[in-house]
């Protein structure tokens, strides 16, 4: 996905746009771009293959004066990664330049009238052709920079986030969105823009959140002004947003992924918390779910539950469907947001559905929920991301409060996503009077325990770290689990096979005789999740079964185990707790486990190849 930032303000542009580029490197990107406007009236663009640091190492000796521009991280969508395709494209006559992320799904008819006009491309990318659709609007309507932005926005069908400048005018950036996040930070006699808050929290806390189909003028000396594609002005809300600078450093660890699997039992303590917004509610349930309390009558009386996410917040989604039919006795469905949007579902005014998205952003994800929302659905989402898409579209939204999540690889949304959406089961069946109160008080003290038992999970790092780099011979893994702990299977396979680069897949334990016990030999490494519960017997004989034919186990076991850990290679105990509360637990060592063979490996844990933080492009 990539990334934008923008500033026009009193201090020299270009550090702080290579720093906020900096910022947004975790949402993956194959180069990356800058342009700034000097005081010579001077457009000055930079930009190259690869990392940030590559187009730092490029611009060294350049021009890097100005206090106005913009920069922008690639992820390739249209036309392959490098220099000619990386962003700020160039109008024609090198007046405009622009940056851009999302997709101009109209752009080839677009590009045949702009070459019909005497336009000519040096890029196979479709941003150019918008920018250039901007010049070709500017010079025949002879108009001003946000006539003509508004006016070729208009003509444009897909998804956007967009920051213009003029030479002619530096003191002045022209944004936009549709379906692409911005945000705009309102400092003192300076305007920033990008992508998400993490470039901009460092100067000021002010953040204004861009709603769609909208536009934002950023003038020098100015505050900002918002417009719909109309030209109608649009009051805003200046949020103050309390992010502190060491949530976004990496803390001493080596890799972001390791610092947020080591803050989990703060942010599950956040989470039972509600966040800062949660401290005045008397209750968990007020804590957690204020919205659950809004909408209670509708979870009341829904015939159907349908969870629709993508990747991690996936198996968060079917861990709740375990925990939602058991405890409110609802039937639940869990799609694919990717298919979900496409499969013509059947849904309708009796139907919950419950959009799940660390980021907010995803484009599957959001087609979903609109798709849902015309149906009559009611529409929560499970975010991390305050004032992100997928909570604006919502009608309630129940948020994890885990704090920005860096690491491409989900870890601290996820368990932060199942003991919300755990709570929201309980908190339910509740009210529909199927799960009796004791039980219900007896699961939310457990809840309150689990950041606790996580530590102690966490300590046992150093021999898990210790065998991992024993598993890096591996080509193929198997993962296993039953019941509560089969999605934890998925998310540990999805965790190995997305930063270390082997190929793993999570199977239900009960599944190994339908076909994957062929694949069993000593190259491939097998991990049952194996703590006590109900199917526990049958895990066993699943982990009996594939030692017969000389398979290796590595286990997760309830402390004191001694049945599974004497057949298994290596074994982790974690602490007892209900069943359905195990995900939590037992997800933490196949997160440290995946971290560490691919540290082993050598592989860029933070920003794996091919990877984006957030899909927000189809
Ligand atoms: C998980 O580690 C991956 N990064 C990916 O599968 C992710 O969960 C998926 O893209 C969904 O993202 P979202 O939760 O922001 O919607």
């Amino acid at each position: 996905m990539c990334g934008i930032v923008g500033y026009i303000g009193r201090q020299q542009a270009y550090p702080i746009l290579i720093k906020g580029l900096h910022r947004l490197e975790y949402r993956g990107y194959d180069s990356a771009g800058v342009a700034l406007l000097n005081g010579a009236g001077q457009l000055n663009v930079y930009k190259a293959k690869g990392k940030v640091s590559e187009l730092e190492a490029f611009a060294e000796e350049k021009d890097l004066s100005g206090t106005v521009g913009i920069a922008h991280t690639r992820w390739a969508t249209h036309g392959e990664p490098n220099v000619k395709n990386a962003h700020p494209h160039c109008s024609m006559s090198e007046q405009l330049a622009m940056i851009h992320n999302g997709i101009i799904e109209n752009y080839e008819s677009l590009r045949r009238m702009l070459l019909n006009e005497g336009f000519r491309f040096r890029s196979d990318t479709d941003t150019e052709v918008l920018v250039q659709l901007i010049e070709y609007v500017y010079n025949k309507e002879q108009t001003d920079l946000p006539t003509a932005v508004r006016t070729a926005l208009r003509q444009v069908s897909g998804a956007y986030a967009i920051a213009v400048i003029d030479r002619r005018n530096p003191d002045m950036v022209v944004a936009a969105r549709k379906g692409s996040p911005l945000v705009v930070g309102v400092g003192d006699g300076e305007l920033f823009l990008a992508s998400d808050a993490t470039p901009i929290v460092e100067y000021t806390p002010n953040i204004v959140y861009i709603g769609d189909e909208q536009m934002v003028i950023l003038e020098r000396g100015k505050q900002p002004k918002v417009q719909m594609l109309d030209g109608k002005e649009v009051q805003y809300e200046v949020k103050h947003l309390s992010l502190s600078i060491d949530q976004l450093e990496k803390g001493g660890f080596d890799h972001f992924m390791l610092k947020e699997i080591f803050e989990q039992p703060a942010t599950l303590r956040a989470a039972l918390q509600g966040g800062e917004e949660g401290r005045g509610g008397t209750s968990l349930v007020e804590r957690m779910l204020p919205d659950f309390v809004r909408h209670k009558e509708r979870f009341l009386n829904a015939q159907r539950i349908i969870i629709t996410a993508c990747g991690t917040s996936w198996h968060a989604g079917l861990i709740a469907k375990y925990a939602l039919e058991e405890f409110a006795r609802i039937p639940c469905e869990v799609d694919y947001s990717s298919e979900f949007r496409y499969r013509q579902p059947v849904v309708s005014e009796h139907d919950v559905v419950i959009a799940i998205s660390q980021s907010g952003e995803t484009a599957d994800t959001l087609a979903a929920i609109e798709l849902a929302k015309q149906q009559g659905a009611l529409i929560c989402s499970v975010c991390n991301v305050h004032g992100s898409s997928i909570p604006r579209l919502s009608d309630g939204c129940f948020y994890t409060h885990a704090g920005p999540e860096i690491g491409v690889a989900s870890t601290k949304a996820f368990t932060s996503q199942v003991i919300v959406l755990t709570m929201l089961a309980l908190a339910v069946g509740r009210e529909k009077g199927v799960l009796l109160e004791e039980r219900f008080a007896s699961l939310t003290e457990e809840l309150q325990r689990l950041p606790q038992k996580v530590e102690t999970v966490l300590q046992q790092d150093d021999t898990i770290r210790a065998f991992a780099s024993t598993y890096t011979f591996a080509h193929d893994a198997i993962y296993l689990g039953r019941g509560y702990n089969f999605p934890v299977a998925l998310e540990g396979a999805l965790k190995l096979k997305e930063i270390s680069y082997i190929h793993s897949e999570g199977y239900p334990a009960g599944e190994m005789k339908h076909g994957p016990i062929a694949l069993v030999s000593p190259e491939m490494p097998v991990v049952v999740i194996a703590t006590q519960g109900a199917t526990y017997d049958k895990v066993v004989s699943n982990i009996l079964e594939i030692k017969a034919r000389k398979g290796r186990i590595i286990s997760i076991v309830t402390e004191g185990d001694r049945q599974v850990r004497d057949v298994s290679e290596f074994s982790v105990e974690v602490p007892a707790t209900d069943e359905c509360l195990s995900p939590i637990i037992n997800v933490v060592p196949l997160q440290l486990l995946s971290y560490h063979v691919a540290v082993s490996k050598g592989c860029d844990v933070d920003q794996p190849r091919n990877l984006a933080k957030s899909v927000t492009v189809e």
